[in-house]
């Protein structure tokens, strides 16, 4: 359950996990997970093949460069982008590559995309001084990896083990996702996801919305997760296990998050034992610039539902 960067997947994936079920209600996450799935050799062969192929287009305006030239991307970058993402659009409908092929395509702009990005990592502002040095009078003003042409790289491709990746809500999901094992990392905090990455969904779903406000974002309506909001939090987090179909399940959240230890322990209460590992992990404060150091616990809980 909310699956995200997929990292915590790949990890035990990486450790001989044979089969995978996981969910995200943002597309930008699951293509880049599903998309790192390793290929049929036909289906490599042609991701290869359409990897040089994208990476030499020249650029062409279109909706990316309307919305985002100068902002989150330079332009440049931008006329590329609209140019490769139109064509893998083009190369999925017409059949010339697999759905398969043409996620990991998709995967694979997504990730270069982030990396072109003129941001802190997230898409919730940007950075003020696209077009000027690196550096100026000893000040970061802009990373520079941001004037780097925009350029697809090969994939690190994952075992292709049995996986159902839904991409939705996750109740909508939890009734078909039955499992042994359940690890559930609901966001913890206010700031909702579909806000910090709507960039990335945006490209990801080529929709090509509108876009308002100085943040350039679309109507994410249908994405606000109640697990960021302080009065649904609780009762969707109790809902959610309650539903959930698994053995062993673990929870993860922390202590800077929306429900304190004290009212996740009693949501697990109607299961019998829980066990509740923390772990203290320093981090710089909030803001960029600010360096005081200030501990947060991580928590992971663990119970048998069955
Ligand atoms: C704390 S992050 C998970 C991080 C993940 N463990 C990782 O390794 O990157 C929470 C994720 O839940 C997703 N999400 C939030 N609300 C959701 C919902 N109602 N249904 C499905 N996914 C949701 C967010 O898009 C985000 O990717």
């Amino acid at each position: 359950m909310f699956l995200g960067t997929g990292a915590v997947s790949a990890a035990l994936l990486g450790r001989g996990l044979r089969s995978v079920v996981a969910c995200d209600n943002l597309r930008s996450n699951t293509a880049v997970f599903e998309g790192a799935f390793a290929l049929s050799q036909s289906d490599e062969d042609a991701f290869y093949f359409s990897l040089g192929e994208l990476n030499r287009l020249p650029g062409v305006p279109g909706y990316i460069t309307e919305c985002f030239a100068g902002t989150y991307f330079t332009r440049d970058n931008c006329l590329r982008m609209d140019a490769v993402r139109e064509e893998i659009a083009r190369k999925k409908e017409s059949g010339a590559v697999s759905n398969a092929a043409a996620t990991s395509l998709l995967a694979a702009f997504l990730l270069a995309a982030d990396r072109a990005a003129n941001t802190l990592g997230q898409y919730d502002a940007y950075l003020k001084h696209l077009g000027r040095a690196g550096y100026e009078n000893g000040r970061h003003v802009v990373d520079v990896r941001v004037y780097e042409e925009f350029t697809l790289r090969p994939l690190e491709f994952l075992p292709a083990v049995e996986r159902r990746i839904f991409t939705g809500d996750v109740f909508d999901a939890v009734s078909a996702a039955g499992a042994d094992t359940a690890y559930v990392d609901p966001p913890y905090n206010g700031r909702q996801y579909c806000d910090n990455y709507h960039v990335l969904e945006n490209l990801a779903r080529w929709e090509k919305p509108a876009v308002a406000g100085k943040t350039l974002k679309f109507d994410r309506s249908g994405l606000k997760s109640p697990f960021s909001q302080k009065r649904k939090a609780g009762p969707a987090l109790a809902d959610l296990i309650a539903r959930l179909e698994a053995d062993h399940v673990y929870v993860s959240y922390n202590s800077e998050g929306i429900l304190t230890r004290e009212e996740i322990e009693s949501i697990l209460s109607p299961y019998g034992h829980h066990v509740v590992w923390e772990l203290p992990y320093p981090v710089f404060g909030k803001g960029a610039g600010v360096s005081r150091k200030r501990t947060v616990i991580e928590y992971l809980f663990y119970f048998r539902k069955k």
